[in-house]
Formats: C-alpha cells, structure tokens, sequence
C-alpha cells in the first residue's frame, strides 16, 4: 500500500479529529522514519515527544520481546512486578512518595486533579476544590483536563464543563496570588509550557508558587507529560528549579512510544486515595511497565541527561545561526524547544517534510524541536539544513 492508499481508506474510516499530513510513516530507526512510499526523513517531532530513545530502541525492543514471551496482562487486582519496579525507580528519582499508573497524559492529570479534591475531602474540607489553572496552558482531552486547560478552542461545543477551574496568567505570581480563596485546593501548571508555544516557567515563579502553596495549604502540581523524562536535561523540569511539587504527572516519553502514564504524589497526599477510589483497567499493566523500566534507567543515566543539555545547547545555538527577518526568538529547555516567527508555520513544515525533515508546530506561529534524546549532532546538523533550505523556499 502507498501514502495515497493508506489516506484514502483513513478518510472513509477513521474519524476526522487530526488535520493529518499526507503521509504514513511505516518504519523507524533511531531518529528516522520511513513512509509507505519508502521516502526516508529525520523525525524532529519523536511521535510528540513520545520516541525520546527514538525509534525501536535495541534495548527496548528486548526487554519488550521478552515480555511478550512471558506476560502480557493481569489486573490490578494483583501485584505486578514491573509496575513495582517502576513504581520504586519513579520514587527514587523524584523524591516523592508512591506512583499511580494509567495510560496518558490526560488520565495522569485526572487522577491528579481527582487526587488533590479527595485528600482535602479526607482531612474533612471538602470546600477545597477549586484548582488554579493558567493561560495557554494544556492538559488533555477529557472533560475536567481540557477544562483545566486554558485555551478556549480546545473547550469549545463541548459545554457543560466541569466546575471549579480558575485561570491565572503564566510566569505572573500576582495574578495567581489573587485568584487564591478559601476554596482553593491546587495550582496546577506545565513546567515548561508545551502547545502553548514552549514557554519555560520563571525560576522566580515557580519558587513563588511554592511558598504560596506552602503558606496556603495548597498543593502544587506539576504536569509534567511533555517536559518530563529527561526532555529538559533533567528527568524531572522541576529538578532544574530546586524545589519539589506535591503531586507530578507523566506520560508520553514514560514508555518511549508504549502508552503509559503516571502520577506521583508525596507520602501523604498519596493517603488521599484509598482502595476503590480510583482505578484503570491497562493501568501500569506489565508490557507497558516493563518498557517503563528500561526507558527510565536508560534516561535517568547522569551521562545520557547530560547529552541532553548538551544537544539542546547545540540546537538552540545552530537555530540562533540561521539569519531570517520572519523569525522572533528562539526558547526552550534541552531538547523542548521553539522558534517563534512572525507568520503561520504550517507552511514552512510542510515543506521541510517534502525534504525529509518532520517538525510541529506549538501554536500558529511556533516552530516546535522535540526530537529524539539521543539525536546525534550530525543528525541535528542534518535537520537544520533542511530547515534553512524550506526557508529559503518559503
Ligand atoms: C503537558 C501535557 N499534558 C497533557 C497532555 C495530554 O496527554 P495525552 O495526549 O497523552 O492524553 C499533553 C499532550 O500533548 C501535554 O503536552
């Protein structure tokens, strides 16, 4: 089957929920794809930071192989080795207390939000359930995540929503100072905003955050699913800013492209959640652990995160190279980073994907770089000719 083979039955029978490109990447290795057509490209997009080891890993693909040899699925109804395994190397990294495991980014997020209400029901102040959300920010497609997310064109027709959701301006400590009541029980945000357009928080800011949250009785969640697992140089964003937040989300990097999510809380609001209170079905099933595991010992390697700043430091620096009066800054942190122009991206990705280069955008007018961990400088080298090429172009 062709590109045009696998589009055309796609449009009679899958719904219509992703403005797609006209290709089917059919294979990958390391930091490339290939489609059905058998054109090969650098992937600078790794599934939206989900491949962070790239594609079909060697150590990955074992460790999955031999699951599949050996157990697939239980329930939660039983202990899952690999899931305690993860669950103990999450904890160790983190310094918080336990995990809970789903299978996304926005289930990550409902369970936190779903967390921080129960543990104030539990200490007897259930008035406290209001969470303090941000501008551009975004945390998933479910009634309550895309609530909290604060951009009006991911909410729209999809009324009523879930109540108890107020909105502060991003890296403005006051503007969330003012938004605190005594029904406030959480400030939850991205660490470095992801399809906002790549805006890392402020030091000041978050420190800021945290001693109000200290000060109020309020819990501070960090959601974590795109600027998690060593994407920003550390495996944790927050770890760069020398605090720690009561409750963090992760997903999408968590199993290097098999789905997973997780929520980590601290000992005690961990206690919030008691047997029946929240569940899921693939919840941290043992295929997808065991993927967690490998994926974690191999990022949270001091050596490999400091690669990671490193390749960033590189991508960032060849970016700022490249002289383009349509370009407005370059931003990010290790390899989340995005390049702001002063017109719609849309066609400049698509033609740097005619010349074997896949990018995102993170909002209209922001180029998006979430490429691989492990991309190499040639192959960095590599994506950037082509981008000055397609800008040549456009
Ligand atoms: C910061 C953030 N939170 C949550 C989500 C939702 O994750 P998922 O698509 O796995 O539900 C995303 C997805 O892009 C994200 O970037």
């Amino acid at each position: 089957m062709t590109n045009k083979d696998i589009m055309t039955k796609g449009q009679e029978f899958v719904m219509n929920t992703y403005g797609r490109f006209p290709i089917a990447p059919v294979k990958g290795r390391g930091s490339y794809v290939w489609d059905a057509n058998g054109k090969q490209y650098l992937d600078f997009i790794s599934g939206i930071a989900v491949c962070g080891l790239g594609h079909c890993h060697p150590e990955l693909v074992k460790v999955l192989k031999d699951q599949v040899d050996t157990l697939w699925h239980v329930s939660n109804l039983y202990w899952i080795k690999p899931q305690v395994e993860a669950a103990e190397k999450l904890v160790q990294i983190s310094g918080l207390g336990k995990a809970f495991f789903c299978n996304s980014g926005a289930e990550a997020n409902e369970a936190a939000i779903k967390l921080a209400r129960k543990y104030f029901y539990r200490r007897q102040e259930s008035h406290k359930n209001h969470i303090i959300v941000f501008k551009e920010s975004f945390h998933g497609r479910t009634l309550a995540t895309v609530t909290a997310t604060g951009q009006s064109k991911y909410q729209e027709g999809f009324a009523p929503l879930p109540e108890g959701f107020v909105y502060a301006e991003y890296n403005n400590l006051d503007s969330v100072k003012k938004m605190v009541t005594k029904n406030t029980c959480a400030i939850m945000l991205e660490p470095v905003q992801g399809e906002g357009g790549i805006h890392p928080a402020d030091m000041d800011f978050l420190r800021g955050l945290r001693e109000l949250c200290n000060k109020e009785e309020l819990l501070l969640i960090f959601d974590e699913v795109q600027c998690g697992m060593g994407r920003t140089g550390k495996f944790f964003a927050f770890q760069s800013y020398g605090i720690k937040p009561d409750i963090v989300t992760m997903a999408k990097s968590l199993g290097g492209g098999i789905p997973i999510g997780a929520m980590l809380a601290s000992i005690e609001v961990a206690g919030g959640f008691a047997p029946g209170d929240h569940a899921s079905t693939f919840g941290g099933n043992p295929l997808a652990t065991a993927a967690a595991c490998k994926v974690i010992d191999l990022i949270s390697d001091p050596d490999f995160l400091k690669q990671v700043e490193e390749s960033g430091r590189y991508l960032q620096e060849c970016l700022s190279q490249i002289t383009d009066e349509r370009i407005v800054g370059i931003r990010g942190r290790g390899l989340m980073v995005g390049m702001e122009f002063n017109i719609d991206v849309k066609e400049l990705i698509g033609l740097c994907m005619e010349q074997g280069l896949l990018l995102l955008n993170a909002g209209p007018r922001v180029l998006r770089f979430v490429p691989p961990l492990n991309i190499s400088k040639n192959e960095i080298n590599q994506g950037v000719a082509i981008l000055k090429e397609a800008l040549r172009e456009l």
